[in-house]
């Protein structure tokens, strides 16, 4: 079956499958959402089915909430949990300080309530995700829907005092109609090319009224697991200062493949 994945899928998955060791009998973990996510919950459930590992997960969103049932995860909410031994979750970009731009999958709300609640958050990531400079990817921000016009003129005025390389941004659609998050709330992808003070955009934005959260995971991050589509992966721990490399056996999982329709 591996035979059939890209080479990005092969790489989500090499990630994701390491970044499940981080994970132990007893934890409450944080479960991010996106398709490398996604990959990352399969590898807990098989561990719930065949090693009987007992874990608490605590979903990031609708989407992972309902895999994470399909697989065999026990689900709990936040407020159940409290707090969390680790979050492991995608990312859209991450520099080499590990601050991300998260949000493609528009659920970055409650992907950065529960990493903010964790003992430690791991990114898992394609290599492609890695960037000089975060920015390159359209930043999300999630308004609430009263006013977004208004929020938008706001955040495109604001801009122009900002390091940035483009000001424009757009609302997200699905289909037809505004994207609507878990929350009832709105997106707006800031196309800004290159952020250059990643933290103080997060400040700035985060104190608009309108504003609920932004994209920009900064100093939350402490360790990224990457992947590379021939089976590598490189564990770089921020705060230990190390980058450790394996390769892993797809042979393992290969049951893992067989129902996947992410
Ligand atoms: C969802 C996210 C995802 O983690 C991010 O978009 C990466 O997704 P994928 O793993 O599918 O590339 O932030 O809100």
């Amino acid at each position: 079956m591996t035979g059939e994945l890209s080479p990005i899928d092969k790489a989500k998955f090499v990630a994701a499958k390491k970044a499940a060791e981080y994970v132990e009998d007893g934890m409450r973990v944080g479960l991010g959402t996106g398709s490398t996510a996604a990959w990352l919950v399969r590898c807990l459930g098989e561990m719930v089915r065949d090693e009987g590992l007992r874990i608490q997960g605590v979903p990031t969103s609708t989407r992972t909430a309902q895999l994470a049932q399909e697989v065999g995860i026990k689900v709990v909410s936040l407020d159940e949990a409290r707090w969390l031994d680790v979050t492991i979750d995608g990312a859209d970009e991450f520099d080499r300080d590990l601050n991300l731009i998260k949000g493609g999958g528009g659920a970055l709300l409650q992907e950065k309530i529960v990493a903010t609640a964790s003992d430690q958050m791991v990114v898992i990531a394609d290599v492609g995700k890695e960037v000089e400079t975060l920015g390159a990817f359209p930043l999300p921000v999630e308004v609430i829907p009263f006013g977004w016009q208004t929020t938008q003129a706001l955040i495109e005025e604001t801009l122009v005092s900002l390091d940035v390389l483009g000001r424009k941004s757009t609302l997200r659609m699905n289909n037809d109609s505004p994207f609507v998050t878990d929350e009832g709330n709105h997106i707006l992808d800031l196309h800004l090319n290159r952020i250059g003070d990643a933290r103080q955009m997060a400040l700035v934005l985060n104190q608009m009224p309108g504003v609920v959260e932004n994209g920009l995971f900064i100093d939350i991050c402490d360790a990224v697991v990457v992947g590379f589509g021939d089976g590598r992966v490189e564990v770089r721990d921020i705060n230990a200062g190390t980058i450790e490399e394996s390769m892993l056996d797809f042979a393992e999982s290969d049951n893992l493949f067989a129902d996947l329709v992410d």
